[in-house]
């Protein structure tokens, strides 16, 4: 996959860093451990769980049963709050003293794990399982979690076709179909969790052969995405390509476009193939590129403006958190790539900024944190103008992670600079330490810092030039590899 730098990104890398948003407080407002605890001790929701908020309606959750895809996003966000409370800003005066995240967390999972059994999830077992994952990572000997893990990878391995070189997403409608969804992009960690337990490399190479075939027919040359790709089965061709949720079968989802930036980044992050980390680069620019002057998705990218369509939220903070996992990939790069580290850093700040200002709901009617997510506009009627489970999940993880990155404190306080810190959370592989030559750029672009001079800039400007040339060059290579791309439908 080769993508061109657009204009937009390009100027952006080579202006002098001026730091141009602040990190809402919302983020790390008291508000979200009250509801979060509010809904966590309900006794009316026993063995349901929230998936959106009445749509048009009175901000309620509106419950749904264990074997739904996003049953385990209001776990995993108790699950982010005790990391948030006990990690990462302990005696924060936001948390309600006193509070068990991680004990209302595991009962809030406890009703999942039977899911190993038997469920209708299809690829989704990839969401369901995060809780448990989050239970092995704090304790690598709870073998109870790591059985449910495995259990629900099983399930996932099993739907790999070696013929399509894909997980099967959803089944039907017919045994002749294979349809893969963008959105099982974000399934894929499942399998690379596993498989750094285990050691299984089977598991990294289906999770590869997909994310492979994924760029290959999923994403098209200006980084946007298709949401659906339907394969035959018996020989593994593209036979369809269109959508389920977007606005037409040639448009992008914005959704799907925001779990492609995730996925590929998570790819990255565990095999550091430098495909997928150009992949998310080349997803995340289109993202930020083509938002509306609100600065918030709307849930197509090319949904017609007018009657005003609805905004996404949920793909504004998926996108949002998505963007600090890719500036922290960036940052890892040796030499560490701050520019390209504060560029993905500024556009997630905003995306929040945005969404915040847009759907930020402190009342205590609504039960979500945020309004206005579309689940479905293709749905009949309608679903959309709620609050979303999983755009609240990733709204807590996305401020938790300008916390790991050190732009922020817990109360949202900026620490020096905006820019943050330039190595990004660790336990990564990469060190930045800037020894030794890079394969992809000068060895001195390290020294490209926050408090960047006139003449960093200049060498930084040279180093945008040089890049943009380079992916001139490759101009040939996309348009043989667009020509292969012929069963295009519509
Ligand atoms: C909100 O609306 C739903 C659907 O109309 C209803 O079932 C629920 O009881 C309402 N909640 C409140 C708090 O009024
Ligand atoms: C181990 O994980 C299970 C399943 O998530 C959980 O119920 C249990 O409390 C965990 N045990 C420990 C010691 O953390
Ligand atoms: C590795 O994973 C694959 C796919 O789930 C499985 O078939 C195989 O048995 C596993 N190998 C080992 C050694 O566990
Ligand atoms: C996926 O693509 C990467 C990068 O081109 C390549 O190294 C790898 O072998 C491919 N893996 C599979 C399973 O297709
Ligand atoms: C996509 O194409 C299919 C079949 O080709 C058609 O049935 C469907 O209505 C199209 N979807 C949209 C949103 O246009
Ligand atoms: C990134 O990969 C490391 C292992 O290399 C892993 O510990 C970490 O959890 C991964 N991060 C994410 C967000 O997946
Ligand atoms: C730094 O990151 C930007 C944004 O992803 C990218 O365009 C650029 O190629 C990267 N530079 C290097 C040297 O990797
Ligand atoms: C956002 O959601 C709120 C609450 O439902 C609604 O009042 C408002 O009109 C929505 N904003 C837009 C721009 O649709
Ligand atoms: C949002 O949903 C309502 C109710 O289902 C529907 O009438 C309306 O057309 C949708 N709004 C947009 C902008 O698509
Ligand atoms: C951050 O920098 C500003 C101005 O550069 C300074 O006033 C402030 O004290 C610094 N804060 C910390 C925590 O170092
Ligand atoms: C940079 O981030 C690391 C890891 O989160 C942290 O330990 C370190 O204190 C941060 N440095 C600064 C200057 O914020």
């Amino acid at each position: 996959m080769t993508c061109l730098l657009t204009f937009a990104l390009a100027s952006a890398l080579s202006a002098q860093f001026v730091a141009t948003q602040t990190v809402p407080s919302e983020l790390y407002s008291p508000i979200i451990a009250q509801k979060l605890l509010k809904t966590a001790q309900s006794q009316s929701i026993a063995n349901s769980y929230p998936q959106y908020t009445y749509p048009g309606g009175n901000g309620s959750w509106d419950l749904f049963t264990a074997d739904t895809w996003t049953s385990a996003f209001f776990s995993g966000e108790l699950y982010l709050l005790n990391q948030r409370f006990t990690t990462l800003c302990p005696g924060n005066s936001a948390n309600i003293d006193g509070t068990n995240w991680i004990a209302e967390g595991m009962d809030w999972s406890e009703g999942l794990a039977g899911l190993t059994a038997s469920n209708t999830l299809g690829h989704d077992v990839g969401f369901i399982s995060q809780p448990f994952r989050d239970d092995v990572a704090l304790n690598f000997a709870n073998s109870t979690a790591l059985d449910i893990v495995q259990g629900f990878n099983a399930d996932l391995s099993a739907r790999f076709s070696p013929i399509v070189g894909c997980t099967k997403s959803w089944d039907g409608p017919t045994d002749n179909d294979f349809e893969v969804i963008m959105d099982n992009m974000q399934n894929l960690v499942l399998f690379l969790f596993t498989a750094s337990l285990t050691g299984n490399q089977t598991l990294v190479d289906m999770a590869m052969s997909h994310a492979n075939k994924t760029i290959e027919n999923h994403v098209r040359d200006d980084g946007s995405s298709f949401h659906v790709v339907d394969y035959d089965p018996t020989t593994g061709g593209v036979q369809w390509r269109g959508t389920a949720q977007g606005y037409s079968n040639s448009s992008t989802w914005s959704r799907g476009q925001a779990w492609g930036i995730y996925g590929f980044a998570t790819m990255y992050n565990f095999t550091r193939v430098q495909t997928y980390l150009d992949t998310s680069r080349c997803m995340a620019d289109y993202f930020v590129s083509n938002l509306p002057e609100a600065g918030v998705p709307y849930w197509d990218f090319n949904a017609p403006l007018s009657p005003p369509p609805s905004y996404d939220t949920s793909a504004a903070t998926i996108a949002a958190s998505a963007l600090l996992f890719l500036s922290s990939m960036e940052a890892q790069q040796s030499p560490a790539n701050t520019s390209g580290a504060q560029h993905w850093q500024q556009a997630a700040i905003s995306l929040l900024s945005s969404t915040v200002q847009l759907a930020w709901q402190p009342g205590g009617d609504w039960d979500s944190l945020l309004s206005n997510g579309t689940v479905n506009n293709r749905a009949t009627p309608p679903n959309n103008n709620t609050g979303v489970i999983y755009g609240d999940y990733y709204f807590i993880e996305a401020g938790n992670r300008l916390v790991e990155l050190g732009l922020v404190d817990c109360s949202g306080a900026v620490l020096n600079g905006t820019s943050g810190n330039s190595t990004g959370p660790s336990g990564g592989s990469g060190t930045g330490s800037g020894s030794g030559p890079s394969p992809s750029g000068p060895a001195n672009s390290a020294a490209i810092g926050p408090q960047t001079s006139l003449l960093s800039a200049g060498i930084l400007g040279i180093l945008v030039v040089v890049v943009a040339l380079m992916s001139l060059y490759d101009t040939a290579g996309i348009m043989a590899w667009s020509r292969g791309k012929t069963e295009i439908m519509d």
